[in-house]
């Protein structure tokens, strides 16, 4: 089977979703050594950083886990989104393909295109539209119309493909026609459902998501939704064993993304996802780097919680 992605050949249908795997260049290489066709970069956006505000936190629940972190944490600013970019690509080249995801918190064009340029100009040939922060905007027709602008401009100022984000906000239909009314073909899903945890966990409601396999009937839902409207899906989110992947592939899915299953057991295990003619080399050391954090010491360590023992979902 030969798999494309705007036009790219690239190796087989698995991509890394944007998340702490594909957060700097030490991952990026774990990614390309444990097989990812393509990665799509952590998101980022133009905004100037001030303060740290909180670092990320995780906690293991009975089937998934909360991820907290402040908007300054957890969102790289342009300029380091853009170094990731370039070191990424002069080490791994067309190895594996490398998707920057880029993000704001309005529907201002201006702010997307800016941002948008400059990777091009570095030579992306796929942009993810992260639209997770545009939450806060009420999701109503005038909404819709407003996002049909912005992506129609997009499309017209840029030669590379963008890929919008879908998340839980988005009625399914109605974004997926908005998408293909715009013009637009490709679209990656789904992100996290934002959720209000326990207070015995001490996390920031407004900045908490849930990751688990409670993800995956949602993400089919609007895989389906996708696919009635003709467009191209990179699909994941709540995969939590091989035969979610089969579930995906055989509803339409283009492409599969992943992130918690290789964050909750490592780089290697992308082997149980990935077709069984690929060749894989256990033995390689590169593959045991963690996949949250490229701290080697502990004094290095911030105590995110990640690596607490937990019960896989
Ligand atoms: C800690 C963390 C950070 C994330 N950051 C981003 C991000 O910056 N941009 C983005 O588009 N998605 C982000 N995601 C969401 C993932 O890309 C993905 O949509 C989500 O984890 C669901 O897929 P999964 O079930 O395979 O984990 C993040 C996920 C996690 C766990």
């Amino acid at each position: 089977m030969n798999y494309t992605l705007a036009g790219i050949p690239i190796k087989n249908y698995l991509v890394a979703s944007s998340s702490p795997l594909t957060e700097s260049v030490e991952r990026l290489i774990c990614c390309k050594e444990a097989h990812f066709s393509a990665a799509i970069l952590k998101s980022c956006a133009n905004y100037k950083r001030i303060g740290r505000g909180y670092g990320r936190k995780i906690v293991y629940v009975k089937n998934g886990y909360y991820a907290d972190a402040s908007f300054e944490n957890e969102i790289l600013t342009l300029n380091e989104g853009i170094e990731l970019f370039q070191n990424a690509h002069s080490l791994i080249r067309d190895d594996m393909l490398l998707i920057p995801s880029v993000s704001a918190l309005s529907l201002e064009a201006k702010e997307w295109i800016n941002s948008c340029k400059q990777f091009e100009k570095l030579g992306a040939k796929v942009i993810q539209l992260d639209f997770f922060y545009l939450g806060t905007l009420k999701h109503n027709d005038e909404f819709y119309q407003s996002l049909k602008i912005l992506l129609s401009t997009l499309k017209k100022h840029l030669d590379c493909m963008v890929m919008p984000k879908l998340n839980l906000k988005f009625e399914p239909n109605k974004i997926c026609k908005t998408l293909k009314d715009s013009g637009i073909s490709y679209v990656s899903l789904l992100d996290s459902i934002r959720e209000n945890p326990d207070k015995k966990y001490n996390l920031h409601p407004d900045n908490t998501s849930y990751f688990g396999p409670k993800q995956l009937p949602l993400t089919l839902e609007y895989l389906k939704a996708a696919k009635k409207h003709g467009l191209f899906v990179c699909a994941g989110g709540g995969i939590a064993k091989r035969e979610d992947v089969e579930v995906l592939i055989q509803n339409g899915a283009d492409m599969i993304q992943v992130a918690s299953y290789v964050l909750n057991r490592g780089y290697s295990f992308t082997k149980d996802l990935l077709p069984d003619t690929v060749d894989y080399d256990f033995h390689n050391p590169i593959l045991k780097h963690n996949p949250w954090c490229d701290s080697q010491r502990p004094g290095d360590c911030d105590h995110c919680g990640a690596c607490a023992p937990h019960i896989l979902p």
